[in-house]
């Protein structure tokens, strides 16, 4: 299959606390000029999440992303998560790269031992065994060896572990500047830095502003 212009890249969400992080991310992905198309994956306890903390009602799949970003988006396309026959479920379709965001602990232990029974954990595998970026945005507190376990076997078949930890460095005054900050990060590492990311540039320019 030729490759689509633009980076085609997959969003699984899951049931781990943080909608606003998925919500953002597929804002600013359907926001960049890079990105051609966006396969947007949420499974049960994710569509869940979605009405515990945006108060977003399970409806119609396919006005789920204009729901989430409060405007209809003409890149974002919604996968029933049971359709493992979709096409980012194959090796063969060319998915650049793989947000599961955010990711819970039971599709983190999926994903770390193979198990792809549902499109999200299918999805994931499908980019660690084509050596394609994955970045699990994993989320829970405290972490039991368990899931610390699962983390190690994740990030060394190839994915990146992303623990949704916020930064203060760029001190943020609302959760719209924590949320921002993280996401940036994430999109970084998929290659799509966004000009928005604060950079750290040392101790010393702050010292300098002081003085
Ligand atoms: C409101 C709410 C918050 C949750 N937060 C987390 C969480 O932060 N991390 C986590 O691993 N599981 C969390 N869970 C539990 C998962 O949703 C549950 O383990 C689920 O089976 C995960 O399924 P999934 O991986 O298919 O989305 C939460 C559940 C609910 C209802």
């Amino acid at each position: 299959m030729p490759k689509t212009e633009g980076h085609i890249v997959t969003v699984g969400v899951t049931g781990a606390s943080g909608a606003l992080l998925a919500q953002k991310a597929l804002a600013l992905l359907d926001e960049d000029p890079r990105v051609a198309r966006v396969h947007l994956v949420v499974t049960e306890a994710g569509q869940r999440l979605l009405a515990e903390e945006l108060l977003l009602s399970s409806g119609d799949l396919k006005k789920l992303p204009a729901r989430l970003l409060g405007r209809p988006s003409k890149k974002i396309a919604a996968l029933p998560n049971q359709d493992i026959g979709a096409a980012i479920a194959s090796g063969s379709y060319p998915v650049d790269a793989m947000l599961v965001i955010p990711c819970s602990m039971g599709t983190l232990a999926a994903i770390a031992c193979g198990m792809s029974d549902d499109l999200v954990s299918r999805a994931a595998d499908v980019m660690l065994k084509e050596s394609r970026k994955l970045v699990l945005c994993v989320r829970d507190t405290p972490f039991s060896r368990i899931h610390l376990e699962n983390m190690l076997r994740a990030q060394q078949a190839g994915a990146v572990i992303m623990p949704a930890i916020p930064a203060f460095y760029h001190k943020p005054r609302t959760i719209d500047d924590l949320v921002s900050q993280y996401v940036c990060r994430v999109l970084a590492q998929i290659g799509l830095p966004q000009e928005t990311m604060y950079r750290w540039e040392g101790s010393a320019r702050i010292e300098k502003a002081k003085s």
